[in-house]
């Protein structure tokens, strides 16, 4: 039995700093209550300052001729393939024009167009410019820059260095705050009715990946782990252009923008053939599941053996440095000029469309328990996100998520704190995360099959063992070896092929047979198990 060393209060607990939790943040805020917001780093740390592209939205008066909200919401539709919650979908879409006019008055800054209003851009999957962007590449930047603002103007603290370990709950299940661990490791309580998880993805379940080093899956492990429910986790998004710096990189690898294709590039091979031509009607502007499998085709079937790369060549852009001043510092740091040569890239890990089972304003379904972000899953994505429609769920989801806790707080259905259960750190399976990284992106990538998929599995088998969680590392590793135990559950059971989903053994996609999502629990035992089917049917 663990005694808290020390402990403290509020009406919210938010789990992570980038949009979605800062923006749940705020409006708590505003709505009166009192609010913390925990991360494991440092404030400016998470996922959303590197996203680029921007904010997919359709405003009023400010839109191509004949773009609509209705047309956003069928090109979110068509890029999900099949998996979408149409109602989810509608509802987060339509959100959009208020939560980003909310967000300008929070005082982020939008890059405007020479003609007046915002300048749009166009990305994967999208029919029309609708994508609103800041400092040409940096929208993630300046989002967590304004939020960050505002929540230190707006009395918003936030406990950096602290890694939520568990949540704690109530005899009956329910919710009442956070076991956490201080930066020196010395465990706390942190008690509230609510805790909002705004943690995240789990792109280092890779060995390559457009994510920070904190995109460890630490918010779905502890939602599992709360009895809380996930779906869709098999399909892990891969974004066909990172920065390719040399064989073998680890860790976060600089995104280029799809926006760089959006505004003219090209994907070249190193023939100069052109890797989109014949693939998709919209060729190299295809949904981001279609251009990350063509690309690794193609590099499986380069004459003379596979290659690791292709080429982005944006020589035809001719303000580059202006308009992408990041992928182009990133470019010449690594050697490149984007005005004079194309660009090394290949695909990498870069978002996850599935994820804790959450209601559009973020309830699960433990009472107490709430979600928004990317460790969401509320629908929007379905098998495959489509691009810069993140950034929008997280302000649409997060505030709606702050409403819902402010609503359950004045029903009374949330538990008293002060009834929390005795408390203890947890102990989990960990895996060694180099042996975890390793397999899952040489058999649970693109392109997966049944045989790979059990490699996996054996392993994690072999590389895991039972350890208490009484550091951050640990936390981590266990949070990735729940999510990828997971994933390889769901991708295994998936016997076709569909979005992010790639079965070199089930290469064709079977709606008979697989027009549903698939949700996961963890038994009594700490393992994730798939949910039976009428278990699914509630969620899908
Ligand atoms: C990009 O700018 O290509 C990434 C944006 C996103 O993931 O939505």
């Amino acid at each position: 039995m663990t005694t808290p060393r020390w402990e403290a209060r509020a009406d919210l607990l938010v789990v992570g700093t980038g949009v979605a939790g800062l923006t749940a943040a705020l409006r708590a805020r505003e709505l009166g209550l009192r609010v913390l917001v925990v991360t494991k780093a440092a404030g400016e740390d998470g996922n959303t300052r590197w996203a680029q592209g921007g904010v997919a939205v359709v405003l009023p008066g400010e839109h191509d001729e004949g773009d609509t909200v209705d047309a956003h919401v069928r090109d979110t539709l068509v890029a999900g393939a099949g998996l979408c919650d149409e109602a989810a979908v509608e509802a987060i879409i339509a959100g959009g024009p208020a939560a980003v006019a909310r967000l300008r008055e929070r005082g982020a800054v939008f890059d405007a167009a020479p003609t007046g209003g915002l300048a749009r851009t166009r990305e994967g999957g999208h029919s029309a410019f609708r994508v609103v962007h800041a400092g040409g590449d940096a929208t993630g930047a300046e989002v967590e820059r304004a939020l960050l603002a505002a929540a230190s103007d707006g009395r918003v603290p936030v406990l950096e260095q602290h890694v939520a370990v568990d949540a704690v709950r109530t005899p009956l299940g329910q919710v009442c705050g956070l076991l956490v661990l201080d930066g020196n490791g010395v465990p706390g309580v942190l008690s509230a009715p609510a805790v909002l998880l705004a943690s995240g993805g789990l792109g280092q379940l890779y060995q390559a990946t457009s994510n920070p080093e904190v995109a460890t899956g630490d918010g779905l492990a502890l939602a599992l782990r709360a009895g809380a429910l996930a779906a869709d986790v098999e399909f892990v998004q891969f974004h066909p252009t990172v920065l390719y710096t040399g064989r073998g990189a680890r860790g976060r690898c600089p995104l280029v923008t799809e926006a760089v294709r959006g505004e003219g590039a090209v994907l070249v091979d190193a023939t100069g053939a052109r890797v989109m031509r014949g693939v998709h009607p919209l060729e190299d502007l295809a949904p981001r599941d279609v251009v990350a499998a063509a690309i690794t085709r193609h590099m499986a079937g380069a004459p003379g053996g596979v290659d690791d790369h292709v080429f982005l060549d944006a020589t035809g852009i001719s303000d580059f440095a202006r308009r992408f001043p990041t992928v182009h510092a990133a470019c010449l740091a690594a050697g490149v000029d984007p005005a004079g040569e194309p660009i090394p890239v290949a695909p990498a890990a870069h978002f996850a469309c599935g994820g804790v089972v959450s209601a559009v304003d973020g309830r699960t379904g433990v009472t107490g328990l709430y979600a928004a972000g990317e460790v969401a899953r509320t629908g929007l994505h379905g098998a495959n996100r489509l691009a810069s429609n993140s950034l929008l769920e997280g302000l649409v989801v997060g505030t709606r998520a702050a409403e819902a806790v402010a609503a359950d707080l004045a029903l009374g259905v949330l538990a008293k704190p002060s009834a929390s259960a005795a408390v203890e750190l947890p102990t989990a399976p960990v895996a060694d995360r180099d042996s975890l990284q390793r397999v899952m992106s040489r058999y649970a990538a693109i392109g997966r099959d049944a045989e790979g998929l059990a490699v996996v599995g054996s392993v994690l088998d072999l590389s895991t063992v039972d350890r208490k969680l009484d550091g951050r590392q640990l936390v981590e590793d266990a949070a990735l070896t729940v999510a990828a135990r997971a994933l390889i559950a769901a991708a295994a059971e998936r016997e076709e092929s569909r979005g992010c989903h790639v079965r070199t053994d089930f290469t064709e996609r079977d709606d008979a047979r697989w027009q549903r999502s698939q949700v996961v629990r963890l038994n009594p035992s700490g393992q994730p198990v798939l949910a039976d089917p009428v278990v699914a049917r509630g969620v899908a």
